[in-house]
């Protein structure tokens, strides 16, 4: 079959997972250690971990995009331990998982979309094939961007552009967007790019990278709502985690980093009531140690060999007990 055949090609030779030995140099997986994959995809940083673990370990995979299970069928085949794979988003997943009372020793994240969700034109994701505006991760998603970019207010749709994309024209193409779809609504992923395309400078056009390229980030983060569910999704791993687990989270843009980031630090019992309290109220309980003080970034091969990595931080604490 045709499909098939594609996944095996992506889950053995096109794939190339970011920043996969410094996650597992980081995360130190044990033969019999119980790991969850958040964001399973193509299982490129499963295999990689995989290679660590010995027949007594449990390896649960997660993904919203019913593909994953496809390659998840593929590596569990493959493997001497137990694997299981649950549909569903990993903020809702991971809750349940934690109410079951699993404990896990290692849960990792790697957030953004997979190669096999970009490199098929028809999903909407990629500014290069025109497709129609569709961009969910989720076929259940009820919201699109062809639903966004037709029906939000132009405010609403800057402040998408803006905050998700670091867009400078945020304004300009919101606008321009605005006007356009009077005239006709939005089907198309091209016909979005010769907007946007119309709405900036001409010399930005011409600028770093492709000019649609913020503004497709921007509308792929709204929606699937990729930073809500990974603030849900980083109180529930820490409740799945056993004492002395590991949580790994590979972010590719400032505002996942920075969440993340803020995440841990609100987790490492620091006080955090304001100065002039004459004593702590907050009563800050250390859940997490930090291995990582920085992130750790993609060397310049992997970025020469990947340049989608370019754009990559690795971040990963340690449960304390
Ligand atoms: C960057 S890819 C992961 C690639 C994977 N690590 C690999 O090596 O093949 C991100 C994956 O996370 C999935 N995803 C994104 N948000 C999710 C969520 N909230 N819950 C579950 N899966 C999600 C996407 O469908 C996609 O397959």
């Amino acid at each position: 079959m045709q499909l098939n055949d594609r996944i095996e090609d992506l889950s053995e030779a096109g794939h190339r997972p970011v920043l996969a030995e410094e996650l597992a140099g980081l995360l130190e997986p044990q033969p019999d250690d119980t790991v969850i994959d958040c964001t399973f995809g193509a299982g490129g940083h499963a295999r990689r971990i995989a290679a660590d673990l010995g027949k007594d370990a449990l390896f649960i995979g997660i993904d919203l995009d019913p593909l994953a299970s496809r390659y998840f069928e593929l590596f569990s085949q493959r493997q001497p331990f137990r694997c299981r794979f649950i549909y569903g988003n990993y903020a809702d997943a991971l809750g349940q998982l934690g109410e079951k009372g699993l404990a896990a020793d290692l849960v990792y994240l790697d957030l953004g979309v997979s190669s096999m969700q970009v490199d098929r034109p028809e999903r909407g994701f990629s500014y290069s094939y025109n497709a129609p505006l569709d961009m969910r991760m989720d076929r259940g998603n009820r919201v699109t961007a062809r639903k966004l970019v037709n029906e939000l207010e132009p405010e609403e749709l800057e402040r998408i552009f803006r905050n998700y994309g670091e867009e400078r024209y945020a304004r300009q193409i919101a606008r321009r967007i605005a006007r356009e779809r009077q005239k006709e609504p939005f089907e198309t992923t091209l016909q979005l790019v010769d907007t946007i395309k119309a709405a900036i400078p001409t010399p930005a056009r011409f600028g770093s990278g492709h000019p649609a390229r913020r503004i497709f980030q921007a509308l792929r983060i709204a929606v699937n709502d990729e930073l809500g569910s990974l603030s849900r999704g980083l109180e529930s791993a820490l409740a799945v985690l056993a004492p002395g687990g590991r949580l790994g989270v590979i972010s590719f843009h400032s505002l996942e980093d920075r969440i993340v980031k803020k995440f841990f630090a609100s987790k490492t019992g620091k006080c955090t009531c304001p100065p002039d309290f004459p004593k702590c109220v907050c009563r800050a309980r250390a859940e997490l140690r930090v291995i990582t003080r920085r992130p750790v970034r993609p060397s310049h091969k992997e970025i020469g060999q990947n340049p989608r990595s370019q754009a990559a931080r690795l971040r990963v604490a340690e449960r304390l007990g």
